[in-house]
């Protein structure tokens, strides 16, 4: 693949000062065809060519953590995370980030626990709702007609309802910086899996049919998916599961 890139080049670009306006069309040939790319610093964007920002919806299909978490109180929060993913096999980490210091955080903080439940798309209007910022305390589950289920290993209740679910102790609770090395108020949430449920009826062969259970995920915008197809990729020689990673 090559571009054509301003005569000015690459390098010479500044953070913030490229003088180029907000955005461009740039003519790029790519596998012979010509087509416009349109680049631009997040912060400069322009909103008369892109009037929604577009980060999320290229980020996507995101995975949904559908959070249950509990405080030293016995009081219970469940809320969806789409800032959310699995971070290691071995041991089981997952994680999800919190924009702002909601609930969910200060929960999991207090009570060192959080439980992630799947997500369907049978359940997307029940998740959905459990997204209404509650005053703290008042339940999501209840405000989602959602009931419990008690837990194995960990204080927070489950998504009775979910297909699905992992019971986490919390491991760090990390607040991400920016660039310029400055705090900023996103926390990322971790935590290792020490249990995890799976409804019977969705095992077969030993594996999970999970077209069948139909997770839900986030795209951009109003924008969600449903992981209802999947197909097989081998990996080169070396690759794979003999070296970890996803
Ligand atoms: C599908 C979906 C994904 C979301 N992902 C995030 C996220 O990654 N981070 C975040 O801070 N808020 C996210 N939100 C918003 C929170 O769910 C919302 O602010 C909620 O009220 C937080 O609840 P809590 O304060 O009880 O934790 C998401 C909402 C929806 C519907």
């Amino acid at each position: 693949m090559s571009a054509e890139w301003p005569d000015s080049g690459r390098g010479l670009l500044k953070p913030g000062r490229s003088g180029y306006k907000a955005s461009l069309f740039m003519i790029a040939k790519r596998s012979g065809l010509m087509e416009r790319i349109l680049f631009f610093e997040p912060h400069l964007r322009d909103k008369s060519v892109l009037a929604h920002d577009p980060f999320k919806a290229l980020i996507a299909p995101r995975p949904i953590g559908w959070i249950s978490t509990m405080d030293k109180a016995g009081q219970v929060n469940l809320a969806p995370y789409s800032f959310f993913n699995a971070f290691s096999s071995e041991p089981p980490l997952i994680g999800f980030c919190s924009e702002g210091a909601k609930d969910s955080l200060s929960f999991a903080r207090d009570g060192g626990e959080f439980v992630w439940n799947l997500a369907t798309y049978d359940l997307r209007n029940e998740m959905s709702l459990s997204s209404a910022p509650l005053p703290r305390g008042d339940s999501e589950f209840v405000h989602a007609g959602l009931e419990t289920a008690p837990s194995q290993l960990v204080r927070p209740p489950r998504v009775a309802i979910s297909p699905a679910a992992m019971e986490c102790k919390l491991t760090q609770i990390i607040q991400l910086k920016d660039m310029d090395g400055k705090d900023m108020p996103r926390f990322l949430v971790l935590g290792q899996v020490v249990m995890i449920h799976i409804a019977d009826r969705y095992v077969r062969d030993g594996m999970i049919h999970v077209t069948e259970m139909k997770p839900l995920a986030r795209c951009g915008y109003q924008d969600y998916t449903v992981l209802d197809e999947v197909f097989a990729l081998k990996r080169p020689a070396g690759g794979g599961n003999s070296v970890g990673g996803g």
